[in-house]
């Protein structure tokens, strides 16, 4: 049977993709940043996880505002990487797992939770730069990726308590896949940030920290957070840390803290990042 293994929250700031794809990782500014995905880089080596339930927000890249999933699941053989307006990024193209993600969706789509099914989908920063965090330089990638893609980016997002229940409804569906697999879910984004408007380039180190203790130690607070807190406390791109209650809630329960990371700035975000254990 398929089995999570692991859950694992990263930000997503494009400019740390920019970083690494000109070799500026050593530099002054973006050392640090770097330097706190040595562990995780040595951790995926060891895993050798097979694939990666990745929960990630789209930003206008795949869905333009004319038309935004509040979640979708990603079901195609490979996922081409987006132009955001720069060019792609120079990275291999992402392998999928059509069968895993035809089965989740069948078991969440039937447990009730109405995700739209995407064929074909370009995938941008908000799923690359993890990628690149936790994986480094590749010429191909080491898993297969099932993208779970997350509406943050217009009002109304999903609440936490949805994202925590699908997150529970993900880890039946995977649990109910007859292959043998090991399986990671990563939640993506955050931590606090505002990038537009009056309080541009707000960071609250206190929320986030407290967000970071409380998935181990208060995971019900965070479950029940409401929209206007994270606006209030995080600035308004702070609601993407939604999407880490998804891997939270695939979790179950009791996890346990194998690494944790934070550091302020990164472009005009904080950057967040846990590794955690189902117990
Ligand atoms: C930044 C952060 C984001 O999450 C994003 O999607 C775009 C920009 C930033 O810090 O610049
Ligand atoms: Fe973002």
């Amino acid at each position: 049977m398929a089995r999570i293994t692991a859950g694992i929250a990263a930000s997503h700031v494009p400019a740390i993709g920019v970083a690494f794809d000109n070799k500026r990782t050593s530099d002054p500014y973006w050392a640090p940043v770097f330097k706190g995905f040595d562990w995780v880089k040595e951790f995926e080596k060891d895993e050798k996880p097979d694939v990666i339930v990745l929960v990630y927000n789209d930003h206008a890249s795949a869905f333009d505002l004319s038309m935004i999933p509040t979640f979708a699941i990603g079901c195609a053989d490979e996922f081409a990487i987006a132009d955001e307006g720069f060019g792609q990024r120079p990275l291999p193209p992402v392998p999928g797992h059509a069968d895993l993600a035809a089965h989740i969706a069948q078991s969440v789509i039937l447990d009730e939770f109405d995700l739209t099914v995407v064929n074909e989908m370009a995938v941008d920063h908000g799923l690359t730069v993890p990628l690149s965090l936790m994986f480094g330089e590749v010429d191909k990638w080491p898993v297969k990726v099932v993208p779970i893609a997350v509406n943050v980016v217009q009002f109304p997002p999903p609440t936490g308590n949805r994202c925590w229940s699908l997150g529970e409804a993900i880890a039946r569906a995977v649990e109910s896949f007859p292959e043998d697999l090991n399986v990671q879910i990563w939640g993506t984004g955050g931590m606090s940030h505002q990038l537009q408007g009056p309080r541009a380039g707000l960071i609250n180190a206190q929320f986030d920290n407290a967000f970071l203790r409380d998935l181990v130690s208060d995971p019900q607070r965070l479950r029940l957070m409401k929209h206007i807190e994270y606006l209030r406390e995080s600035g308004s791109e702070g609601i993407e840390m939604v999407m880490w209650l998804i891997m939270r809630g695939a979790l179950g329960s009791n996890v346990e803290e194998l690494h944790r990371f934070y550091h302020v700035p990164a472009s005009n975000a904080a950057v967040g990042h846990i590794v955690l254990r189902p117990t």
